[in-house]
């Protein structure tokens, strides 16, 4: 039965960032951009697949008056490390020329998607440009980038839910868990 299935593969898995840890979290990270853009508009530009569901909730928990954009860039693929390659399937939708732009993603790891996708982005000639991320883990940096909002820094683990896959699956499981070495996380993680 496929919801005895679920079962087993949640309760196998160890939670590093319960669902109460994450809103509690990401509420306060709307606080401190309301604080930082009051009376301004924001766009918040999501990086597909994985900042989706980071975004729904952050955009909830913020006040300041904010529309939202996605893009896509080719990732990890399925469950290997990531190339190197960025590459950009999705544009914006909308032009950001003179907006306040905060690019939301779910984490930052080597740092190679983000600064592609600000270089990108700082050629439409925003008027700031401003990066939010759920996780980060700075050990694996290539690029030298910081997020201005962090929901938390971790060490080298690769994990899953909230947004983020392996190979595509468990982006649904509501905490953040790390994903078991003999399930096949990635190497170097
Ligand atoms: P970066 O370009 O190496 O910074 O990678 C960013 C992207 O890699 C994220 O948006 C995720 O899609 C993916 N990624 C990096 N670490 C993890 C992880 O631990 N779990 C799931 N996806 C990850």
């Amino acid at each position: 039965m496929i919801i005895g299935a679920v079962t087993t593969v949640q309760s196998a898995l160890q939670v590093l960032f319960s669902r109460e840890q994450i809103r509690h979290r990401v509420a306060e990270m709307g606080r401190e951009i309301d604080r930082d853009y009051a009376g301004e508009k924001i766009v918040l530009v999501g990086v597909l697949k994985g900042a989706a569901i980071f975004l729904a909730d952050l955009a909830r928990s913020i006040s300041v008056d904010n529309t939202f954009d996605f893009v896509a860039v080719s990732s990890y693929g399925k469950g290997k490390n990531s190339s190197g390659a960025v590459k950009l399937i999705k544009d914006l939708d909308q032009p950001i020329e003179g907006k306040n732009v905060i690019l939301v993603e779910d984490i930052l790891d080597t740092g190679l998607t983000l600064h592609f996708l600000r270089n990108l982005l700082e050629q439409h000639q925003p008027k700031t440009v401003r990066i939010a991320t759920l996780l980060d883990k700075p050990s694996r940096r290539l690029e030298k980038i910081e997020a201005d909002y962090v929901g938390f820094t971790i060490p080298n683990h690769f994990v899953i839910g909230y947004g983020m896959d392996f190979a595509e699956r468990y982006r649904n499981l509501p905490d953040i868990c790390l994903m078991p070495e003999d399930a096949g996380a990635p190497a170097g993680h």
